[in-house]
């Protein structure tokens, strides 16, 4: 390995996910290892540009493992877009002899990321920190394993609560533009229908459905919807079936930024340290400009041009999956 690297910077992007924190620690921890100089920068690329930076030794990362959200806090930074605010941010870390960032985001914090580094003279990873799992190159990103069994477990109580009172609900849970998260925990929480922006909705098929489960004794039912949905979010969907049919009592549930926060999963935790040491390994062996990723349970480097969102890999038979076994 390459030992001219001495000083390399982390931060995170975008919405926070949990296991953020885990990868955070495996990054200083494995950087400390191989005698690089590691620094934390506050609020993404906000703190790049404006300086907010510090050291970060060992102990900084104790106790953060089991931890949801980012110590290091995260940003969307529109100053970053422009030219005078990468201009900045390059200069806070040449001040500060910084010759390598590593970035824990998605799809818009990655093209920053390729942008800054095709600008100047700073290296750049990207590691997959979103609960989307909407990234190419990477068969999980970090944080999508908690985000669904935070909705199962939440869909769960709702079923509860649901057939106490004959009731059919519409759980709208976060994919503004990727369904993986809604058709996943759908399968898992036995939802009658799931809807994605992946997939053509139809008003009339989700009736129909509801429908025949009606007329063969159901006497409740879940729909989720991902937020991205074509039809719209879980009231107007709602509202759209109530206008066709009255079998049930309908509620719906927003799950909201709940499926964020909370400690990360096991799997998550695992990925987390995997792509962290990679990270600070790829960044030794003189890689630039990719994200590491898992893909057969094999760390695997793509470059951040083709990391960009993708929602290709979804798993279309699982809705197959799905229509047998709500009947
Ligand atoms: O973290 C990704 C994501 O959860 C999207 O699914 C969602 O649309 C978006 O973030 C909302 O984030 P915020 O409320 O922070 O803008």
């Amino acid at each position: 390995m390459s030992t001219q690297l001495k000083k390399v910077a982390i931060l995170t992007s975008g919405g926070d996910s949990p296991g953020m924190n885990a990868c955070i620690r495996a990054l200083v921890r494995s950087g400390i290892y191989y005698s690089l100089e590691m620094w934390g920068v506050v609020r993404g690329y906000d703190g790049l540009i404006q300086g907010d930076y510090q050291p970060m030794d060992l102990r900084s990362v104790s106790n953060i493992i089991n931890r949801g959200g980012t110590i290091l806090k995260s940003a969307r930074s529109e100053e970053f877009r422009t030219e005078a605010g990468m201009d900045k941010a390059y200069h806070q870390l040449k001040q500060r002899g910084i010759e390598a960032l590593v970035v824990i985001g998605g799809d818009g914090s990655f093209r920053g990321a390729f942008h800054f580094s095709n600008r100047y003279d700073i290296k750049v990873i990207g590691l997959p920190g979103t609960i989307d799992n909407d990234l190419n190159g990477t068969d999980f990103t970090i944080g999508y394993d908690t985000a669904t069994n935070t909705v199962v477990d939440c869909i769960d109580k709702i079923r509860d609560t649901a057939d106490a009172h004959n009731r059919l609900f519409f759980i709208e849970v976060m994919g503004r533009d990727a369904g993986y998260i809604a058709l996943h925990a759908g399968i898992a929480a036995g939802c009658e229908d799931i809807l994605i922006p992946e997939t053509k909705t139809s008003i009339d098929d989700l009736v129909d459905n509801l429908k025949k489960g009606r007329s063969r004794n159901k006497t409740s039912g879940l729909v989720i919807v991902a937020e991205g949905d074509e039809e719209g979010g879980a009231y107007e969907i709602a509202r759209k079936v109530q206008a066709q049919f009255d079998g049930y009592e309908m509620k719906v549930t927003i799950l909201g930024h709940i499926q964020r926060g909370g400690s990360p999963s096991c799997f998550d935790r695992v990925l987390a340290s995997r792509l962290g040491v990679a990270a600070i390994e790829g960044l030794l062996e003189g890689k630039n400009r990719m994200m590491a990723g898992l893909i057969n349970n094999q760390v695997v480097f793509t470059p951040l041009t083709q990391a960009a969102k993708n929602s290709s890999s979804l798993d279309h038979d699982l809705f197959r999956i799905s229509k047998i076994l709500s009947i």
